[in-house]
């Protein structure tokens, strides 16, 4: 499979519902990830909308690449969630935590998903975006969701401290990837994950969640499937990784 990555991570250039298979049970500590919601709106014509008109409002000419997999209708998008979900159940550890980023449309059916596949389903954080679109009449959507749950029980003696069920980030300013999330809400959010533990991220995106892991002192397994953000998030986690180890013998100079 082609892959890339440095010391503690890697991004894996692939299918999910494929490539989750080929891990060894029990890999990982957590999964943490932010699947194709398949949302943006409740017609055919208004899901079937590309990537970018669903989720961006920058003009065509600068528009961001467009992302795979986001076209599936409700029951379909279920049913493909429980079945990767399922299997990456197996290639976690007994007690592993694992946190789903969804939005308000999504919300019932990731819950069902994650139960059919055999987590527990433990609760739900909000990620509260600050800024939105303001509607009259209407309240504003402003914000995300992270569903979360365990692989099977979840011991309280994990060395892992009390976490805040809301937290608040805006979008990032320059995003390189259309649906990006801000890199210091993923630097809180993997605190969920036993420190030094191995997460996983299947739809990595542009790289966030790998990022961050690594600058918490963590491990990160990445697997992405749109050509132009494989190359966007290697890079990506590269660039950063290397420019932080810069400034850290600058600084320990
Ligand atoms: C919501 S985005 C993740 C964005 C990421 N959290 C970030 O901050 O950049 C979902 C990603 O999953 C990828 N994807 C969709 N279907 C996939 C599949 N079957 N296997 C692997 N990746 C997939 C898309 O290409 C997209 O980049």
């Amino acid at each position: 499979m082609e892959h890339s990555g440095g010391e503690k991570w890697s991004i894996i250039h692939g299918d999910t519902l494929q490539v989750i298979k080929s891990f060894q049970p029990k890999t990982f500590d957590a999964l943490i990830t932010d699947p194709p919601y398949a949302s943006g709106g409740w017609k055919p014509s208004e899901k079937n909308r590309t990537t970018s008109q669903k989720y961006s409002s920058m003009d065509p000419e600068n528009a961001l690449p467009d992302f795979d997999g986001d076209n599936r209708d409700q029951r379909s998008w279920t049913r493909w969630m429980a079945e990767w979900l399922s299997d990456a159940r197996k290639a976690c550890k007994p007690g592993a935590p694992v946190c789903l980023f969804i939005d308000w449309r999504q919300y019932p059916s990731i819950t069902d998903a994650l139960q059919w596949a055999g987590w527990i389903w433990r609760g739900v954080v909000v990620w509260d975006k600050l800024t939105s679109r303001p509607q009259k009449g209407r309240f504003r959507q402003q914000s995300e969701y992270i569903v979360w749950g365990s692989n099977g029980p979840m011991p309280i003696s994990r060395p892992v401290g009390c976490l805040p069920g809301v937290y608040r980030y805006a979008n990032p300013q320059n995003r390189i990837h259309v649906t990006e999330k801000p890199l210091p809400l993923m630097r809180e959010i993997i605190k969920i994950c036993v420190p030094g533990g191995r997460i996983l991220d299947p739809f990595c995106g542009a790289g966030t969640t790998v990022l961050a892991s690594v600058m918490e002192g963590y491990e990160a397994v990445g697997i992405e499937v749109t050509d132009a953000y494989y190359k966007l998030g290697v890079d990506r986690v590269r660039f950063a990784l290397e420019a932080q180890e810069k400034s850290e013998d600058t600084a320990g100079q």
